[in-house]
């Protein structure tokens, strides 16, 4: 059995990782967060933290990334990474966590979003000198964060490609689209769970790329793939491509 501690694991990521764990080989012992949950015993502080565990996921806050970097030092546990918003800091303090322990990051754990990333790398490849790219991103009106992670993921694709892409977020006013423009919208509203396009724009023809989650269990079960893989693995720096 694999033993999971969950840092975020009374909300809404939270709630479908313990449901998808239940008759699998992977369990949630413990979690991190300010509301507890009914069964599972929580903590709202690393010190206080008593369960043994083989692997750390995370889908909380990124204010909370001190913590889950203190834990993980402490026990010497890796991570799967799920939750998004980081800043480039950040970014640097999870990369620097991979020297010592295995570390997995991904704004996106679904296998769906995952193929959609080669998708993009492959229609940028052959479009990107002539056709125009924009993204739109949708989500539910909870959603802290603006554009998503996987917005972002998608647009990092094509910078891969396009590597003078300049990334905008929204158009407003006199903003004629210069070439290099890679825009991102974000669309805020209702329960939608997460919807992806990319459009590559020519002339007189348009190809889109799309993918829609219809419930948040693909993300759930992307990060149990992710969890049984990073359990076991050497310390470094892994996405969801190692784990898929
Ligand atoms: N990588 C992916 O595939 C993926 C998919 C969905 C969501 N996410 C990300 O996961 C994160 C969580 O998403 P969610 O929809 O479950 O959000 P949520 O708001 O429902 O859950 C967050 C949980 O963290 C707890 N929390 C927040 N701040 C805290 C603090 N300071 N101390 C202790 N606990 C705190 C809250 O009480 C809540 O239970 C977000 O960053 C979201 O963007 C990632």
């Amino acid at each position: 059995m694999i033993k999971i501690f969950l840092f975020g694991i009374s909300g809404k990521m939270g709630n479908f990782i313990v449901d998808c764990c239940r008759n699998t080989d992977c369990e949630v012992v413990g979690g991190y967060d300010i509301v507890a949950h009914p069964t599972i015993p929580t903590f709202t502080s690393v010190s206080d933290i008593s369960v043994d565990f083989d692997v750390i996921v995370d889908f909380s806050r990124a204010c909370l990334l001190s913590e889950v970097v203190k834990l993980a030092k402490a026990t010497k546990k890796g991570v799967v990474f799920a939750t998004t918003g980081y800043s480039e800091e950040d970014e640097k303090v999870i990369s620097d966590l991979s020297t010592l322990v295995p570390v997995l990051r991904s704004g996106n754990m679904s296998v769906g979003v995952n193929l959609l990333l080669s998708l993009v790398e492959t229609a940028t490849k052959a479009l990107a000198d002539k056709f125009d790219i924009e993204i739109i991103e949708k989500h539910h009106n909870q959603k802290a964060d603006a554009p998503s992670g996987t917005a972002l993921m998608l647009a990092n694709e094509v910078k891969k490609i396009k590597t003078d892409a300049k990334y905008l977020y929204g158009r407003q006013g006199e903003s004629k689209r210069e070439k290099e423009d890679v825009t991102i919208h974000a669309v805020r509203g209702g329960t939608i769970v997460g919807e992806h396009d990319v459009i590559f724009a020519g002339n007189d023809e348009i190809i889109t790329l799309s993918h829609t989650a219809l419930s948040r269990k693909i993300f759930a079960e992307g990060a149990i793939k992710a969890a049984r893989f990073i359990a076991t693995a050497t310390p470094g720096l892994y996405s969801m491509k190692n784990a898929l």
